[in-house]
């Protein structure tokens, strides 16, 4: 069943009822200001960093689900009503939610009048307009009350719900004409507020919860407007709110706008204040100013969506399949610029006070995005390098705003810092930038200890080799990319989390996941030495490689397919030996990808294994059979019931390794069919028990051992939309970006006749029309660049600027 409908034309899914299968989200900003809206325009805001920085109020997992947002209340003589059906929840005659590229847009109609209202974070501005079009399409005048509604959250999200002994004491704000101000503990050591703006004269305002509420009522029946009048409170600690009032007449067709704005102001500590106690507004001024008409507000409008535009054009598929051109050429593209953003921090699975920007996740989400915008991920690369210790090792994480790595979350995971190569060849690729490698970039956040970044991924390298265990593969540390394969940890205790209590000392647990990760990008950061004349670190560095090699096919083959790893015990874990977990997805995927064993058929046979044992309807699962009990050695993973999460769920993240596994081997038949099983475009349909946006990846899909096989959780923020978009453009369709040239290697379905790709590549234009009359899986016959025949199946780079036509014929 469906809730909606892809409007590719404007780039928008359009949602038709309220009551989706779980609130759909969409993301507002890009850069520094960010929202979170759902459908019902639930959600919140925050500048930069979702734990240290949030502006507004959100209640996670709260009865009803998706509680607090910009709401707004019309009071239509007996009739109160809101335009996103929530909070009030009157039956409304027409709804529609339209989430597009950084905006939503929501329209409500009851009894003859319309309300729209367009939310959006304009670029480059640290604010978020709110549109409001009230129609009266009635044939009597209409007078009406709008109220609006917004919650402050006190800056510290996690403060703000722990802290109440204090909190509930020092809310304060300021009321100026049509703005109210947030200034909770600017009088001391902060140097910012944040407003809440209408562009017209208000009969009413307030900005005290419990007046506006009333203590004991719910966000759908507030007091004021029950009473259809404001008090004009204001807040003195318990909790500060933004509440206007705006009495409205509207004749028979007439239409009035009106524009809301939401907005963070920082001051300079010594030009803080207007007067004693009262707010230097200069900067909310200009920002006001900026926003105050429709016409200011639609010129910002447009210039979001040519931005967009520009974004997708670098790299646009014609498919003629809708579904995967709509995913490719918008949707997945899209989530890559919100996991860019934002790594694993705010989603409606995460709330924002947990996890920062991970190591492994934003190097990882880089590769989805660097076509984008290449002088953002070169910034995010050296931010993350700067996270990484002398030795290799590193920060799982670090916070957006102060860009400093923390361990809330743990550390010791091995296979953190190979993700760096991952990132910054991809960077190079995409644009020949080798200036990155001679950038200084402190370790530890610690200027002095700075050194050229390519001693960083030396480092990183060298990790590695620097932590290898009995069977000379690699320590797995804390864990690998599988956070839960906690092989280490031996943790009994209900009130430890696995992921930051102490380890058993002097681990040997190994994991065959990092052997074969540290084959694949091994051998890239070999490339990459010869290509900038390093050979003496290329020769120094080959031989580990090759010793890894041997090493996989000495210890890491179980005889069917490659094992996941040796517990602290020297023990085999994913073998046909265990009971349970008897083989495990990354090991197949990593292996498979660094091609060990290739020409005694290992390849062929992992991967035979995954369709036999791993793929299921709904995609493949990470581990096979499920944990059903407790393994004390192995650590979270076995803590999930079986078919969820780590334990046997479908981990979408993974799928795409497996995907890339089938391409090497040129089976482009099975990799389109387990790549078809998680896009979302493609599960539309049964959206009813995917539960989760049909427009984004999700973190999972219950797994075949699950209640619910094929019920999504996590939908947005994980390493699945990068690993996708590159599985998809990279190797399915195949165009992949190299040093000195686009790489042309399809591996697609036989019955596939045809498709165009347009890129934009270091400034020429690339498009690129592939031709299967031969009706096979992989390989080139021939290669035309502008009608000449090229040998091989690189595009040399052509001068910027240039248009170029190729004609790939497969065969
Ligand atoms: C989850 C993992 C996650 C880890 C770290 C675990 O509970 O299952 O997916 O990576 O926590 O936050
Ligand atoms: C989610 C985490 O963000 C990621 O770092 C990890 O690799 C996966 N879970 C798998 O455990």
């Amino acid at each position: 069943m469906k809730f909606g409908f892809f409007d590719d034309d404007n780039k928008e899914y359009v949602i038709t009822t309220p009551k989706t299968p779980y609130p759909w989200i969409n993301y507002l900003g890009n850069e520094d200001f960010f929202s979170l809206i759902s459908n019902t325009s639930g959600g919140y805001s925050f500048y930069k960093d979702a734990k240290f920085r949030r502006l507004t109020r959100y209640r996670y997992n709260s009865v009803p689900i998706d509680n607090g947002g910009r709401y707004f209340y019309i009071k239509d003589e007996d009739t109160t009503w809101s335009p996103g059906w929530k909070p009030v929840k009157t039956i409304l005659d027409k709804y529609e939610c339209r989430h597009g590229m950084g905006y939503t847009k929501i329209k409500g109609e009851k009894n003859g009048l319309e309300a729209e209202v367009l939310f959006f974070v304009p670029l480059k501005s640290w604010c978020e307009v709110q549109k409001m079009t009230l129609t009266n399409n009635s044939d009597k005048i209409k007078k009406i009350k709008l109220f609006s509604l917004m919650e402050w959250c006190l800056w510290n999200a996690e403060d703000d719900q722990n802290n109440l002994q204090r909190n509930l004491s020092i809310g304060e704000v300021e009321v100026h004409d049509s703005t109210l101000y947030h200034k909770t503990e600017y009088k001391e050591r902060r140097n910012h507020y944040a407003f809440y703006h209408v562009n017209s004269p208000i009969q009413g305002f307030d900005t005290d919860r419990e007046s506006f509420i009333g203590l004991y009522n719910e966000f759908s029946e507030p007091q004021v407007v029950t009473d259809g009048k404001s008090k004009n409170s204001i807040a003195h600690g318990w909790s500060p709110i933004a509440s206007h009032c705006l009495e409205i007449e509207l004749k028979p067709g007439e239409a009035k706008e009106y524009v809301f704005l939401l907005g963070y102001i920082e001051n300079d500590a010594d030009d803080k204040w207007e007067s004693k106690g009262v707010i230097n507004k200069t900067k909310a001024n200009q920002l006001i100013e900026k926003f105050n008409s429709t016409e200011k507000v639609n010129a910002a409008f447009d210039e979001l969506a040519s931005y967009w535009q520009d974004l997708f054009s670098i790299c646009t598929v014609n498919s003629g399949d809708e579904k995967l051109d709509r995913m490719v050429n918008i949707w997945n593209q899209y989530q890559c610029m919100v996991t860019f953003n934002l790594s694993r921090s705010a989603s409606f699975f995460e709330v924002g006070i947990g996890r920062g920007m991970g190591f492994r996740d934003s190097n990882q989400d880089l590769i989805g995005f660097v076509h984008q915008i290449p002088e953002r991920a070169r910034e995010r690369i050296i931010d993350i390098a700067s996270t990484q210790f002398e030795d290799g090792g590193a920060y799982h994480q670090y916070q957006p705003l102060t860009k400093r790595g923390n361990d809330a979350i743990g550390g010791n995971f091995n296979d953190d810092p190979l993700w760096l190569i991952l990132s910054t060849t991809a960077y190079i690729k995409e644009t020949g930038d080798y200036s990155i490698l001679d950038e200084l970039v402190p370790f530890d956040n610690d200027k002095s200890k700075a050194k050229p970044h390519f001693e960083h991924l030396k480092a990183s390298f060298f990790h590695v080799v620097n932590n290898l265990g009995p069977h000379q593969l690699p320590l797995i540390g804390r864990a690998d990319w599988n956070d839960c394969l906690n092989l280490n940890c031996f943790s009994t205790d209900p009130n430890e989390s696995f992921q930051t209590t102490e380890n058993k000392a002097n681990g040997t647990a190994e994991s065959l996941m990092i052997a074969g990760l540290f084959v694949v990008y091994g051998k890239e950061y070999i490339n990459l030495c010869h290509k900038i004349g390093k050979t003496k670190e290329a020769e120094e560095a080959q031989p580990h490689v090759d010793a890894m090699v041997i090493a996989i096919k000495t210890h890491g083959w179980d005889g069917e397919w490659f094992l996941r790893a040796y517990d602290y015990y020297g023990k085999k874990v994913g073998s046909n030996e265990n009971d349970e977990g008897k083989i495990f997805i990354e090991s197949q995927g990593w292996c498979t990808m660094a091609g060990i064993g290739e020409e005694e058929g290992l390849c062929h046979q992992a991967l035979d294994s995954v369709k036999e044992k791993l793929d299921t309807k709904y995609g493949i699962v990470l581990n096979n059979p499920a944990f059903t009990e407790y393994v004390l050695e192995y650590g979270e993973i076995s803590t999930y019931p079986a078919g969820y999460k780590e334990n046997a769920g479908i981990f979408c993240h993974n799928n795409p390794w497996i995907i890339i596994g089938e391409t090497k081997i040129g089976r482009g038949d099975q990799a389109w069919e387990y790549f078809k099983k998680i896009c979302p475009a493609y599960l539309e349909d049964i959206s009813e028990l995917h539960k989760t946006e049909p427009y984004v990846y999700s973190q999972m899909i219950a797994g075949k051992d699950a209640f619910i096989p094929g019920e999504a959780k996590n939908s947005w923020l994980t390493g699945t939309a990068s690993w996708n978009y590159y599985t998809i453009v990279q190797y399915i369709l195949g165009i992949r970006p190299q040093y000195d040239g686009l790489k042309i290697d399809p591996c697609i379905p036989k019955n596939w006749k045809t498709y165009t790709i347009n890129r934009k590549f270091r400034g020429a234009h690339y498009k690129i029309i592939v031709n299967n009359e031969a009706g096979v899986n992989k390989g080139i016959s021939k290669l035309l660049l502008n009608g000449q025949e090229l040998k091989g199946n690189i595009i040399p780079l052509q001068k910027a600027g240039s248009l170029n036509k190729i004609v790939v014929s497969m065969g």
